[in-house]
């Protein structure tokens, strides 16, 4: 039974959960476990370690190979998932020539960031994409470099591989290779240099294309998603409390990065000055805070916001 037909089988015997597939041991998983747990969602852990049982919402997490989710995520076998954009379009290119449904983008997560580059041997760099007519490139992402081989007119012979691909100029079966960089360690650690980005990928949520059966699980999932989106905006707001001139209000109010309309309150013994309170949905810098004061503000402070519900 393949891998696909074995989670299916489970999800069966569990209609009235959602699925979501996420990298089992890499770069992604501990900010996708950190950023569910922001949302509410407490599991143990399955015997097996190929599980986490929701506990307190029905939802189950699949610990998997992050270049099955695309395709997992896409057949319905898992209703979400988080995947890096790198891998999802090297198999949503593969599921669209194979005539199959892909999975959906929902919303880039803005973590796991890296970039696909070709990579070259330090002692023998490349200077221009003309430099590719008739060398061999090593790759785990060959519909991604087809793809810009053809868009950039050049002639060079995509070697697969599956794993291991910096290796693949010191065993003699490539002159380049085409790979994910992050840290740019593992470049470094065998002897090669980035030469050109290709791509650059963060995480994505990712949706099956056929919606949940159970009514239920479609509710969960819009909760998550509203706490989802709700944690991430809270990571960039701010809280801002001050005290303005009146005459100075709508300048000061311009100046607010992102704010919705600011809750004026007045002030005991300064009929000329009020509190201004406001939510700033956009980071708040040292340079704001000075044009502020500048404009006449004071007293100002910037709080943390802690939960937000869009
Ligand atoms: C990528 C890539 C390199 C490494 C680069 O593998 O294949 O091995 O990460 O990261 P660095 O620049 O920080 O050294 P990945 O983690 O995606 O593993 P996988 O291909 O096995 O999923
Ligand atoms: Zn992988």
């Amino acid at each position: 039974m393949s891998y696909a037909n074995s989670i299916a089988t489970r999800r069966s015997a569990a209609p009235d959960r959602v699925r979501i597939a996420i990298q089992k041991s890499g770069r992604l998983t501990d900010n996708t476990l950190a950023l569910l747990a922001r949302c509410g969602y407490r599991y143990s852990r399955g015997r097996d370690d190929l599980v986490c049982f929701g506990e307190n919402m029905p939802v189950d997490l699949l610990l998997v190979r992050d270049d099955d989710i695309p395709e997992l995520v896409a057949e319905s076998v898992c209703d979400l998932g988080v995947v890096g954009q790198n891998v999802l379009q090297e198999k949503n290119h593969r599921l669209a020539r194979d005539g199959k449904p892909s999975a959906l983008e929902l919303r880039s997560l803005r973590y796991g960031h890296c970039r696909l580059s070709l990579a070259a041997p330090r002692d023998e760099p490349l200077d221009c994409a003309n430099d590719l007519n008739g060398k061999r490139i090593a790759t785990s992402y060959p519909e991604i470099l087809r793809q810009y081989l053809t868009d950039i007119g050049a002639d060079a012979k995509i070697v697969e591989f599956s794993g291991a691909v910096e290796l693949a100029p010191r065993l003699g079966r490539a002159d380049l290779i085409c790979d994910l960089v992050s840290s740019g360690g593992t470049l470094l650690a065998n002897g090669l240099v980035e030469v050109l980005c290709l791509m650059k990928s963060e995480a994505w949520l990712v949706r099956a294309p056929t919606n949940h059966a159970d009514p239920t699980c479609r509710d969960w999932m819009t909760r998550l998603l509203q706490r989802l989106d709700g944690v991430m905006q809270v990571d960039e707001s701010k809280y801002i409390m001050l005290h303005a001139p009146r005459a100075a209000l709508e300048e000061i109010t311009a100046l607010l990065p992102g704010s919705e309309t600011p809750t004026i309150l007045p002030l005991s013994h300064a009929e000329d000055k009020v509190a201004l309170h406001a939510v700033c949905r956009e980071n708040v810098f040292w340079e704001t805070l000075e044009n502020l004061k500048k404009a006449g503000a004071s007293s100002i402070l910037v709080l943390p916001v802690e939960k937000m519900l869009p």
